[in-house]
């Protein structure tokens, strides 16, 4: 297969409108950037093109897709039995980084929902994916576009890199603001339940119900978690290990781990802030960004992870980044990557 790209500018273009809107009805895939990640699509309604999502994404297909709508009235039309608090979330935060998981109605094919009878459902806020969206006129089912376990792509280079010639069309939309895929909200319950943390925080949602939990803290044995986080994630080739502590020790601790891997022949690499970026030597050290500058860090976490990877790098030290507003959002997906290695100095 050879992969077709557009740019933004080329979904003026009345042809390539109806190339998108066909591959689509015709159960193809379409790569598009969100404000979040970019998302692979297909077709709600085409069991061939969720299909093919599963396959050349290599996921299990008991992970369930977030269908991506434009307005609210879909939402209404594809869901039953809204809390009041539902109301209040989409008023303040869509469109927007934020999936709320809903019963769903009959129509909402269960070959996207992973068998379960609720769906994920997303308003996203981005003018392409809103674009592609309305060309097609229905909810498209979208996945980070990344092949399964590998960090999700947030640069058009990086879904070249996993899906050049593997699906129909890529639309190419630069770098996605964000960079950390949206928070999902389990909203099927009294209280609002976070699934999957992200930049709409739970301080923010505390706002709307006070009693919001996390997943994480609840007792599993009767409330499923998204299915996708039991699965190991954003896993770099290089084994990564987050260090926690004192700035003072962590510098120290670092260091000498670069000095003895160079010593075993192992190439090292550090992910920072702009702060601490001229205190390593002997590494591929990368900064995410000012500490004062979230979004900025934020943005920058998963593309990081790809370049650590293109370097060859054997070992990558990682700075905790459990301080601020995304301080949930960027250590659930760090300690994914490292698949929970943390050293506590
Ligand atoms: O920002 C995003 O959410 C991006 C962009 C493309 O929209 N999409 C994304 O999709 O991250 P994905 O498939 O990589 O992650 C969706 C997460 C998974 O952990 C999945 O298990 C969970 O949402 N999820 C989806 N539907 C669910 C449902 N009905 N119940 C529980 N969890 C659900
Ligand atoms: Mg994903």
């Amino acid at each position: 297969m050879k992969t077709r790209i557009y740019t933004e500018q080329d979904l003026e273009i009345k042809a390539v409108q109806d190339d998108i809107k066909k591959t689509l009805q015709h159960g193809g895939n379409v790569i598009f950037p969100t404000e979040t990640v970019y998302g692979i699509g297909a077709y709600a309604f085409s069991e061939k093109g969720i299909k093919g999502i599963y396959k050349v994404k290599g996921r299990p297909s008991d992970n369930p897709l977030i269908m991506h709508v434009n307005h609210v009235d879909d939402v209404l039309n594809y869901t039953i039995d809204h809390k009041p608090y539902v109301d209040e979330l989409i008023k303040r935060f869509w469109p927007g980084p934020m999936t709320i998981v809903l019963k769903k109605k009959s129509i909402v094919p269960t070959y996207i929902t992973g068998g379960l009878d609720t769906v994920g459902i997303r308003i996203p806020n981005h003018l392409i994916a809103r674009k592609v969206i309305d060309i097609v006129g229905v909810p498209i089912c979208a996945p980070s576009a990344n092949i399964s376990g590998r960090p999700s792509a947030t640069l058009f280079e990086h879904v070249i890199e996993d899906f050049k010639d593997k699906v129909d069309i890529i639309i190419d939309g630069g770098k996605t603001n964000a960079g950390l895929e949206s928070t999902v909200i389990d909203a099927t319950h009294e209280y609002p339940i976070i699934l999957r943390p992200g930049m709409i925080t739970k301080e923010m949602i505390k706002d709307i119900h006070k009693d919001v939990k996390e997943s994480s803290l609840l007792d599993q044995s009767d409330i499923p978690k998204a299915p996708g986080m039991k699965y190991r994630h954003y896993a770099p080739k290089g084994d990564l290990v987050i260090i926690e502590g004192s700035l003072e020790k962590v510098l120290a601790y670092i260091n000498q781990k670069i000095d003895e891997n160079r010593s075993l022949g192992l190439k090292s690499g550090v992910i920072c802030t702009m702060e601490i970026k001229d205190s390593f030597k002997d590494a591929l050290v990368i900064s995410l960004g000012n500490m004062s500058n979230e979004e900025e860090i934020a943005s920058n976490l998963f593309s990081t992870l790809r370049t650590m990877d293109k370097e060859n790098v054997d070992i990558i030290y990682s700075i905790a980044f459990d301080k601020g507003k995304y301080k949930d959002a960027m250590m659930n997906r760090l300690l994914k990557a490292a698949n929970n290695q943390i050293i506590h100095l």
